[in-house]
């Protein structure tokens, strides 16, 4: 593990802005034998004085996170699936429209996005480090290399199938603290003409929604359109268009492209003077940041302590490798949650990281229905509470904490 305080983009000083102390791997949903072995790192957030880069405090190794039983499914929403579907449909229209097309897709997982590309007959690969996501796109038609993107398997690719029209990443990029790597690995398969198009959360949505919960062990990066363009410029890579999008509780979409090929959009200018406007990595928006984390937690205790002093039954929804950071830091225990429902199989019949919550399958959530939920999917609210609009009907109330604490 390596502590640093040195950005891993610019080399500049990183300062610390919030210590989420002691937590374990996010997606690593323990069997009850296997309690004694639970890795742990100090999770802590910091920015670079230099380039804005607000980045990790400390780096887990990728093979700790990623592997052949990484359980994190990205087809799992049907929001996720339909919002995966249009773009894989708007690049085939514009971007893939030319003679023999080819993209390649980093962190495909289990296919959501390549299989509209692949059912189309437009030559593509994913990278997928995962083993047992990988396999679940290759079932499904889909050519996957399971491998971890970085320069040497991106020259491997381009000597074996050609330049790439278009390199994509949807919530990977910000995964992947090696980046000079990557982007090396970027610049070397893409031709001129191409984009690297990639989305992640946006650190204005969360600054915005205190949703301090987006920060993990996976989640080395949080974006901004301002450091994404200095850390595309160091790799001779325009900011060439940026898309707010709505999924995943705000994240941006940026396209890169080649230096000089392609005339930015003016939403970029329009989302960088918004963030300088915002003062988005200044001190001051920082510190009420972090103000406002400490408030959720003491509040969110508060609400489940009462409804336990109160004898009420309370439920999490959805084991959420963001609830990681909510249980471990706010100390939410088997005590105050009694177990957490989620369609995952790969987690059910486990226990959350850390705290040790155990996870059961969806149908256990109504089997008699909770006085409470608490809503640890918050990213998918609309999806959860139109399909189990039955919960309130029946007289229960969801807990949420984001943007602050509310019971509904
Ligand atoms: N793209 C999907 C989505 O948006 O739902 C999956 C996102 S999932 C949170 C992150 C994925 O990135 C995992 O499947 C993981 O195995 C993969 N990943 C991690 N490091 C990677 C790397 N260096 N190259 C390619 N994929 C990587
Ligand atoms: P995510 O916020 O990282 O996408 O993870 C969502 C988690 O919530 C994932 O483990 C699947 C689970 N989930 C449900 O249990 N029911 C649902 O209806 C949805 C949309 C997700
Ligand atoms: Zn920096």
């Amino acid at each position: 593990m390596t502590h640093t305080t040195r950005c891993r983009i610019c080399d500049g000083a990183v300062e610390e802005f919030f210590d989420f102390g002691r937590q374990p791997l996010s997606d690593r949903f323990v069997r009850p034998d296997e309690l004694e072995n639970e890795f742990f790192f100090r999770l802590a957030v910091g920015i670079c004085a230099s380039c804005a880069m607000v980045q990790l405090m400390e780096e887990v190794p990728r093979t700790h996170m990623f592997h052949e039983d990484y359980p994190y499914l990205s087809s799992g929403s049907s929001v996720m699936r339909s919002h995966f579907e249009e773009l894989a449909k708007r690049f085939l229209a514009t971007e893939l429209g030319g003679p023999d097309p080819f993209i390649v897709e980093l962190g495909c997982n289990d296919g959501v996005m390549l299989k509209t590309v692949a059912d189309a007959g437009v030559r593509h690969l994913g990278v997928e480090p995962s083993g047992g996501v990988a396999e679940l796109a290759r079932a499904k038609g889909i050519e996957v290399r399971k491998d971890f993107f970085e320069e040497s398997t991106a020259n491997d690719i381009r000597d074996g199938k050609g330049p790439a029209d278009v390199i994509y990443a949807a919530n990977t990029l910000c995964h992947i603290p090696y980046m000079e790597s990557v982007l090396r690995g970027v610049t070397a398969l893409l031709k001129p003409s191409g984009v690297f198009v990639f989305e992640d959360p946006y650190f204005g949505d969360i600054v915005e929604r205190a949703s301090f919960d987006q920060i993990y062990d996976e989640h080395f990066y949080f974006f901004t359109a301002t450091s994404v363009r200095s850390m595309a410029r160091r790799f001779g890579l325009d900011l060439v268009d940026v898309e707010r999008i709505p999924v995943h509780g705000g994240e941006v979409r940026y396209t890169l492209a080649p230096a000089g090929q392609r005339t930015p959009a003016p939403a970029v200018a329009e989302l960088l003077a918004e963030e300088e406007a915002r003062a988005l990595s200044g001190r001051d928006t920082l510190l009420g940041f972090a103000r406002r984390v400490e408030t959720i937690r003491e509040q969110l205790r508060e609400v489940l302590q009462r409804a336990k002093a109160e004898g009420k039954t309370v439920v999490g929804y959805g084991a959420t490798a963001k609830s990681a950071t909510v249980t471990n830091f706010c100390g939410i225990n088997p005590d105050l949650v009694s177990f957490v429902c989620d369609t995952t199989e790969a987690k059910q019949g486990r226990l959350t990281p850390g705290v040790h919550i155990p996870v059961r399958g969806p149908e256990a959530f109504r089997d008699p229905y909770p006085d409470y939920a608490l809503l640890f999917a918050w990213n998918h609210a609309d999806e959860i509470m139109a399909k189990e609009h039955e919960f309130r009907a029946a007289g229960g109330k969801w807990i949420r904490y984001v943007p602050e604490v509310h019971v509904v």
